[in-house]
């Protein structure tokens, strides 16, 4: 169907008193005694387009009354004082009506209800912001690493290892389990691969591989984490960046992770002021300048062990208490980043105990070369170490948490032949999503959340 985007009419003075033909549903409509007024959107830009119909030259306007309604308009756009211009119709068509019982009327919708209908919260004004500027940012990603000569790789989703060891991976299977097998070997001997097999949590030991090749790669793709905790932060289906780089040591990644942070950032800001102003107005007070401030400014660097000190010294209730050797939970690094320092934390060297399996041991036998990168409002966005390139230091390592080693062979490899110094990083896509839109619930930054218990 031959139509304008209403983002073009806005932005190209060319098309003022032309004819022309724009489509899409009814936001408000306004009837009165000679003239009728609706604003259109078709998605293209957060502000509506103002429709006038002449009720001399089009009597019958009912029909196109309703809310949600989709509509062809042909007409003049004209300049208009109030909304820049304006379309003066002279034909319109109904494609799709639309009745009363539509949910989306015109007051505003909390964002608890809008959550029960996943498949219409996206034509509202917060949804459109928040969608637009998750794509800006998928393109900043991908032109960052691009631009730095990185090779984008895909990574295996279905996977026989488990990169994170928690236990948190999905099964993928094609038999039900049932008594007639010995074992759980002679059940999974049966099945489709012959072997366990689940939904990857991270791309990144296959990453490691690649990187081990074209010395830096990144992915971008889903990750799933069968987690059991129902948290506005967590997911079990999210989008995770992991880049992979050879010859790079702990500050060279932490380096590599600030410096795409805010490029991100500043792209954002460059592409997508209204939406940034809109979810300023309804989201979060001063939003702009923490996207500036953030793009601005160095990020604090802080040893876990410094972290720990300063939680120990706080003066604050907290619920899970606080000692070296302990996770921080979201109320520490909340405290963190919004107390003390106001702004992004690269929190470095944490207990080995505490991480997993494939962190470089650094030289005190106690912490890892790993770091988190905590921010206010979220908390760990990234998750990120120098990678333990050392065959028998991560043997041990392994053989410490009981892995089965033959899972892991390929890793293992990468150790015996040509092993290097190398670093990465996985940053939740959703997370930063949610950061810089300053949304608090990472239900509202996905287009169908899948958590625990909730799938649609
Ligand atoms: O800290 P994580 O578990 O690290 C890894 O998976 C590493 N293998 C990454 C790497 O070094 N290549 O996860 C990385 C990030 C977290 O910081 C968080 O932002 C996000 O992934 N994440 C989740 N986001 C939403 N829902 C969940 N359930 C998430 N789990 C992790
Ligand atoms: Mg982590």
């Amino acid at each position: 169907m031959k139509h304008i985007d209403i983002k073009k009419l806005y932005t190209d003075p060319a098309y003022v008193g032309q004819m022309v033909t724009v489509c899409g549903w009814v936001r408000t409509s306004r009837d009165s005694k000679n003239v009728a007024f609706l604003e259109l959107n078709d998605g293209t830009s957060l502000k509506h387009l103002q429709i006038v119909l002449d009720k001399e030259r089009m009597p019958e306007v009912s029909a196109f009354m309703p809310i949600g309604t989709s509509l062809k308009v042909e007409g003049t756009l004209v300049a208009s004082e109030r909304n820049g211009v304006e379309v003066n119709a002279t034909a319109v068509t109904v494609l799709g009506a639309c009745p009363g019982e539509y949910p989306l009327q015109k007051k505003r919708h909390t964002l608890e209800f809008l959550r029960t209908i996943p498949h219409l919260r996206v034509r509202t004004n917060t949804f459109n912001a928040i969608f637009r500027v998750r794509s800006v940012m998928a393109d900043a990603i991908h032109r960052y690493f691009q631009q730095r000569d990185y090779v984008y790789v895909n990574t295996p989703l279905i996977t026989a290892s488990d990169c994170e060891g928690a236990g948190e991976m999905f099964k993928v299977t094609t038999i039900g389990y049932s008594e007639d097998y010995k074992s759980a070997e002679d059940y999974y001997a049966n099945d489709f691969f012959g072997k366990r097999a689940g939904l990857s949590v991270s791309g990144q030991l296959e990453g490691e591989m690649a990187a081990m090749a074209f010395g830096k790669i990144y992915t971008f793709g889903p990750s799933f984490r069968a987690e059991n905790s129902n948290t506005p932060r967590h997911v079990a289906e999210f989008w995770h960046v992991e880049p992979e780089v050879a010859f790079a040591e702990l500050p060279d990644i932490i380096e590599i992770a600030q410096e795409m942070i805010k490029y991100i950032i500043a792209d954002v800001m460059e592409k997508c002021p209204e939406e940034l102003a809109f979810f300023e107005k309804f989201f979060e007070a001063g939003l702009r300048d923490k996207l500036r401030s953030v793009v601005d400014n160095d990020f604090e660097v802080l040893d876990y062990t410094d972290a720990i000190a300063i939680l120990e010294k706080a003066d604050v209730d907290f619920k899970y208490p606080v000692s070296w050797g302990c996770d921080l939970q979201t109320e520490h690094e909340r405290y963190i980043t919004e107390q003390v320092f106001k702004k992004p934390v690269f929190v470095t060297n944490y207990p080995k105990d505490i991480k997993s399996f494939y962190m470089k041991q650094n030289p005190d036998g106690k912490t890892v070369a790993a770091t988190d990168l905590l921010v206010p409002g979220v908390g760990e966005i990234i998750g990120c170490s120098e990678r333990e390139a050392d065959l028998d230091k991560l043997l041990s390592a392994m053989q410490e948490r009981g892995m089965n080693l033959e899972d892991y062979g390929d890793y293992i490899d990468l150790r015996r032949f040509g092993s290097v110094p190398h670093s990465g990083f996985g940053l939740g896509f959703e997370r930063i999503i949610m950061y810089v839109t300053g949304t608090a619930n990472i239900r509202d930054v996905q287009l169908f959340p899948r958590t625990v218990g909730s799938i649609r």
